[in-house]
């Protein structure tokens, strides 16, 4: 009962102040990082693929990550926070493949200085598998190589056997 009332009194602009303090905190999910790249946006079936392909595993930088988090467009989400890393942007459009709508967030000193998108290359060498069970690449040692001939739904033309690996039969190896 004493909330209305309350209201009745507290004067329009208080109000809306007041509300906006309410919406105003914004959670991370993830600590805040002071220097290095923000990956945001990265399908969360997707996370593991982004880090093998980063090589996330074998590097010595502080790393944090989360996953399954809401999100509007992508359904769950991965976020990942590598510290004291600025990538060139050939290595990071290498996770366009699993990852296309993935942001990155380039952090200075607490701030966000610059923001990205990924963009599918024109050539991608290995990351993906020939879907051709035939190819060489598929039983001898030959890094794989393709021409990306559709990049927005993923295709991608193997430059030995000519055949075309889509998003369906896309396989990261
Ligand atoms: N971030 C961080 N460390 C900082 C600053 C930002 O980890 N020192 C992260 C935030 O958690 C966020 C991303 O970097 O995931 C981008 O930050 P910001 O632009 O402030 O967030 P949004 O406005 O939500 O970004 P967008 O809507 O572009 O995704
Ligand atoms: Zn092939």
């Amino acid at each position: 009962m004493s909330l209305p009332v309350r209201l009745f009194f507290v004067p329009y602009w208080e109000s809306t102040k007041q509300y906006l303090i309410m919406k105003e905190p914004k959670q991370m999910s993830v600590s805040a990082i002071q220097n290095g790249t923000v990956i945001d946006h990265v399908p969360a079936k997707n996370l593991f693929k982004v880090i093998q392909i980063l090589s996330l595993d074998r590097i010595e930088n502080q790393i944090t990550f989360g996953t399954n988090l809401e999100s509007k467009k992508l359904g769950k989400k991965a976020i990942i926070k590598i510290s004291g890393k600025f990538f060139e942007d050939d290595d990071i459009n290498r996770i366009a493949l699993v990852a296309p709508d993935a942001k990155l967030n380039i952090i200075k000193d607490y701030e966000v200085v610059e923001k990205k998108v990924v963009e599918v290359p024109d050539t991608i060498v290995g990351i993906a598998k020939c879907m051709n069970p035939k190819c060489i690449t598929n039983f001898e040692s030959v890094t794989t190589r393709f021409k990306v001939v559709s990049k927005k739904n993923v295709a991608l033309r193997c430059h030995y056997c000519e055949k075309i690996t889509n998003q369906e039969n896309l396989q990261i190896i």
